[in-house]
């Protein structure tokens, strides 16, 4: 029988599989990353569905973000990322019911958005409620319909609602939200793997 999303995650935190994310995920996250800060102004910063919150470490540490933190739906994760570092901010929350204290000026998120329960209304929520005027958000996946070999991935991991879109769709939901200056790229293309779908516009 498929498992939810963050039942499978948090058995994922136990058996140490974050850390495997990280490593699969870091060389489209630091082409997300470098995009995103590539005008060299102060930012601040929240990672949906940070997991051990690795990307929010390592942005912290850029001398131009004046905050950063992160949200997860697995328990099990935020305790991890604050047990590996309790000086930064993680929070606990289903992010289809989490608005942030503060609005930043960029959210990013990689290999989250298609668990979720509505993910063209979290953009929108992103857009009026996450973001200051000209804030950017920035969501990678590798869960798409063009990615075919990704569509195995909702048995082969027992995964309950996984959402496959088309790379047209993503934008459009970006497009309905509001989002300005939208662009998308496929990074990392190789035979059999169409590469991580990026998509980002500008409020
Ligand atoms: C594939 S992992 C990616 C983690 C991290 N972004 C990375 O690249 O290593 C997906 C993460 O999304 C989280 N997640 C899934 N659905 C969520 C939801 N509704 N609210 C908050 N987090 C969620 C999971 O708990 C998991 O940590």
């Amino acid at each position: 029988m498929k498992r939810s999303p963050i039942a499978v995650f948090s058995e994922w935190a136990d058996l140490d599989k974050d850390y495997g994310m990280e490593k699969n995920h870091k060389a489209s996250v630091e082409n997300m990353l470098t995009f995103s800060t590539k005008k060299r102004t102060p930012f601040s910063f929240i990672d949906v569905g940070c997991g051990n919150g690795w990307v929010v470490r390592s942005i912290a540490k850029n001398p131009l973000c004046t905050a950063a933190e992160g949200v997860d739906g697995s328990k099990k994760m935020i305790e991890k990322a604050k047990s590996i570092d309790p000086f930064l901010s993680y929070s606990h929350a289903d992010v289809m019911q989490w608005t942030p204290k503060n609005k930043v000026d960029l959210v990013h998120s990689m290999e989250v958005f298609y668990y979720l329960e509505n993910p063209k209304k979290l953009i929108k929520q992103i857009y009026t409620d996450w973001l200051n005027e000209g804030g950017r958000l920035i969501i990678g996946l590798d869960f798409y319909f063009e990615n075919t070999i990704s569509h195995s991935w909702s048995d082969d991991c027992g995964i309950s609602n996984m959402k496959l879109f088309k790379e047209t769709e993503w934008c459009t939901f970006f497009e309905a939200a509001g989002f300005q200056s939208i662009e998308n790229w496929r990074y990392g293309a190789r035979e059999n793997w169409a590469g991580t779908l990026i998509v980002t516009g500008v409020k």
